[in-house]
């Protein structure tokens, strides 16, 4: 079996009852073998203030900048809140922008997906992650694109990913994410 890929994940959304988190507890049963995951925990992150910055960068930021640079990669669920990045995602990827060099994306690999209860799926959202992405240098796999529409039809009460030809996709894509993974190497970044 190839080595293992330990790679970290963050759902741009914190409610209890979020597609995007259920998306990401979905992955490790759909993965091939050799993939990970451990999910981030960004809840107590505060809203970003330069003055904040200057006095010290919180732990909890300064925890998530290690546990991103010490993964293998990085998968994002998004949301999309009036066809953008949730406000408080973009928060959280601005904190991991600021510090200690190389700051916490810099050529670190990512895979996004999103879900929405709406007919287009996030599209909208992950465009502009991937222009946030770019600006930090973090390398996102452009293709191909796990864009959960009506996700409240794809889910069962349980937060089970039910929808069997969504399963087989994300179960393809994660393939593809593997291999973009491996192509940026912990050591070279
Ligand atoms: C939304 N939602 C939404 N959906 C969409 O497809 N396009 C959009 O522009 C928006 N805008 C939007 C704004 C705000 C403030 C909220 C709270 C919601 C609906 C959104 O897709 C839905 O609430 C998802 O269920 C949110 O993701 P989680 O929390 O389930 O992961």
């Amino acid at each position: 079996m190839a080595d293992t890929l330990n790679l970290v994940t963050i759902s741009g959304s914190l409610r209890s009852g979020s597609y995007n988190t259920m998306l990401l507890r979905a992955l490790p049963a759909l993965a091939p073998p050799a993939l990970r995951f451990t999910a981030l925990d960004w809840s107590a992150v505060p809203i970003y203030n330069g003055d904040v910055e200057k006095a010290g960068i919180p732990e909890v930021v300064r925890g998530l900048h290690a546990a991103v640079r010490g993964s293998d990669g990085l998968i994002i669920a998004t949301p999309e809140y009036n066809h953008g990045v949730p406000g408080p995602l973009k928060n959280v990827l601005d904190w991991l922008s600021v510090g200690k060099s190389p700051h916490g994306l810099y050529g670190v690999p990512v895979a996004v997906c999103g879900c929405s209860n709406g007919t287009i799926g996030t599209t909208r959202s992950q465009a502009m992650l991937r222009q946030t992405l770019a600006a930090l240098n973090a390398p996102a796999l452009p293709f191909p694109q796990v864009l959960v529409a009506t996700a409240q039809d794809r889910f069962d009460a349980e937060g089970k990913l039910t929808h069997e030809a969504t399963r087989e996709f994300v179960a393809t894509w994660l393939v593809e994410v593997e291999r973009w993974m491996r192509k940026f190497p912990r050591g070279e970044r």
